[in-house]
């Protein structure tokens, strides 16, 4: 068994396989001069662990490169990070699911799939495949320890995360809470935790993903009005798309950690030890 990735998984599936004791692949990622990707992967095994995120287009075609090149029914992917699949179902007519889309495409040719907090867990029925849905919900619980704060208050941004919250804080037996939206008037709207308050207290907002920050970001200015000490946030997936992490930063967000299911500057939590054992 050896494992072998797309150029955006890179540094997790080197993880990925030193817990697995073996060895990655290399591969040779190269464009056609009209732009279109080849590559070229130096002796796949029969069994081989594919790893790749969906962070966008060229990812996705790359690894449905990898999956073609590897060529054998008995390999495993692991997609880290599925992009498209918050559009797990049809909202108008007319628009297709495209998380069914992707998982019909991705998991021809591989033996089961692996993924990491998917967006929707009703996506994961459109693969053809065995899969798994790991959760870091611990990983970032166990970061959040690690970080010494002040009996943190941990806040899902909607009541949809609110079961990722109540894991991420039981591992320091935190307060968790959900941050509920409402409507003052017509423009202005106020988000404040449901039950318990922030005033005094470090609050940690916990998401699967972290995309423009404006969720984040917007919430962060509303826990300082409401005194906050200090706001934190921390994801599984830091999508983090065209200047968020500076968003975030510059709405008093005073840090921002993500795990490697996207590598990032701030993937400082790593899914590898949950993926390897979820392989074994
Ligand atoms: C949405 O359902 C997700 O869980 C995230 O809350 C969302 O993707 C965050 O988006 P943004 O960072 O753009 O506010």
């Amino acid at each position: 068994m050896k494992v072998i990735s797309t150029e955006r998984s890179q540094i997790l599936a080197a993880r990925i396989a030193e817990a697995l004791n073996t060895t990655v692949v290399d591969v040779k990622f190269t464009r056609f001069p009209d732009g279109e990707q080849y590559l070229l992967a130096q002796k796949p095994d029969d069994d081989m662990i594919i790893v790749g995120s969906v962070v966008d287009n060229d990812a996705l075609v790359q690894l449905l490169l990898l999956i073609d090149a590897c060529d054998s029914a008995t390999n495993r992917l692991v997609i880290p990070y599925m992009g498209y699949a918050r559009q797990d179902k049809r909202f108008y007519e007319g628009e297709p699911i495209s998380a069914r889309a992707i998982a019909h495409t991705l998991g021809r040719g591989v033996e089961s799939c692996l993924t990491v907090n998917i967006h929707e867990k009703n996506v994961l029925k459109y693969f053809d495949v065995p899969t798994t849905n790991l959760t870091l919900a611990r990983d970032i619980g166990e970061y959040i320890e690690s970080a010494a704060l002040n009996d943190p208050l941990v806040l899902a941004p909607d009541d949809g995360a609110l079961a990722f919250a109540r894991d991420v804080a039981a591992a320091g037996n935190w307060d968790f809470d959900h941050l509920e939206k409402t409507r003052l008037s017509g423009v202005e709207v106020k988000m404040a935790p449901k039950k318990l308050c922030a005033a005094s207290r470090s609050v940690v907002i916990v998401d699967d993903i972290i995309s423009t920050g404006g969720t984040i970001a917007t919430a962060a200015g509303m826990l300082y009005q409401q005194g906050a000490e200090h706001v934190y946030a921390a994801c599984v997936h830091g999508v983090l798309i065209g200047g968020a992490y500076a968003h975030l930063k510059a709405n008093g967000i005073r840090d921002i950690v993500c795990s490697d299911t996207i590598e990032r500057g701030c993937s400082r939590i790593s899914a590898a030890a949950r993926i390897a054992d979820a392989l074994k």
